[in-house]
């Protein structure tokens, strides 16, 4: 992969990354291909677990990971991003971005000549995909599954469409009506799933949607950016909540994930995130496997 803008950059190398990934995990791979390599992580949005796996998953593989806050970067001054970006370029091997707006990342892509990866749009989150694909093909062994995307129809939720399209995964996405997900995405999604036989649809019925269900899988109701809009999604998606009894209706053998962090009893109960059928803590610790893959995939020579 030259960057990772959008899952769709990682279309043709999706198994690769994900067989490096568990290879990385099982201590398969040992190697520290990435000593002298220098990686940039600038954050205009806050981050736990997608700094903390670069970070330790670029020290693990040999490399150097060094945290950029925009607040500190001259970006925050007004600095173009075309200027950070040659300048970067000529100091770094790589950078992790988490913007508030995709254009942001397209534009530092347009002027670095490093690889840059998107550690979350607004549009998109494709590392938190991979870390998904990863725990769903531990868990269920295959992606001949149903996933079942609950609430709104976020970048958390574009990035698993095509994640689900290019691994032939069925997925619906479950919302009200005007939280669907990112009109383009989701007609590539369609277009890409006749390829791998996945059938991708919407469903406003949250009931309909969970049957036969093998994966359900939230997010929170208000990301960054939608503070302004906090009481009325609160208000809008408040029967899209993953709890015992919805869960009852899926699969028995169903897992329950969550990208975190979990607004409890909002999105999901904490019932149910400490359940048996919970995935969501080896999903999270993924997230440290499937980054070190994407940047072995992006830096290895
Ligand atoms: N899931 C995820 O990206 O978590 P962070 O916001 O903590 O990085
Ligand atoms: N959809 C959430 C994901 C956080 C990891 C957000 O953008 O805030």
């Amino acid at each position: 992969m030259e960057n990772l803008l959008s899952m769709t950059d990682a279309k043709e190398e999706i198994f690769d990354i994900l067989n490096i990934a568990s290879r990385l995990k099982s201590g398969e791979i040992k190697e520290k291909p990435l000593v002298d390599k220098y990686l940039g992580m600038i954050f205009e949005k806050s981050s736990t677990r997608t700094r903390v796996s670069f970070e330790v998953g670029m020290n693990q593989l040999g490399g150097t990971p060094l945290y950029l806050s925009s607040n500190d970067l001259q970006i925050g001054r007004g600095e173009p991003i075309s200027d950070t970006a040659r300048v970067l370029s000529r100091f770094l091997d790589c950078i992790m971005i988490r913007a508030k707006s995709h254009e942001t990342v397209k534009e530092l892509i347009k002027y670095a000549d490093i690889p840059i990866i998107n550690g979350l749009t607004d549009k998109e989150h494709p590392c938190q995909t991979f870390a998904d694909l990863l725990t769903i093909r531990e868990y269920k062994g295959d992606f001949n599954r149903k996933f079942v995307f609950i609430g709104d129809g976020n970048n958390v939720c574009n990035s698993l469409l095509l994640g689900a399209a290019y691994t032939g995964m069925d997925m619906t996405v479950a919302c009200p009506e005007g939280y669907e997900p990112d009109e383009e995405i989701y007609n590539l999604a369609l277009e890409e799933a006749k390829q791998t036989g996945a059938h991708i649809s919407i469903e406003h019925d949250i009931h309909k949607a969970v049957e036969n269900a093998d994966i359900l899988y939230t997010d929170v109701w208000v990301s960054m950016g939608d503070e302004e809009e906090a009481e009325e999604r609160q208000r809008v998606l408040q029967e899209y909540q993953i709890n015992s009894q919805l869960l009852s209706e899926a699969k028995p053998d169903a897992i329950v994930m969550h990208c975190l962090p979990a607004i409890r009893d909002q999105e999901i109960t904490d019932e149910v995130m400490t359940s048996e059928q919970s995935a969501i803590w080896d999903q999270a610790e993924n997230r440290l496997h499937a980054q070190k893959a994407i940047l072995y995939n992006i830096l290895k020579d």
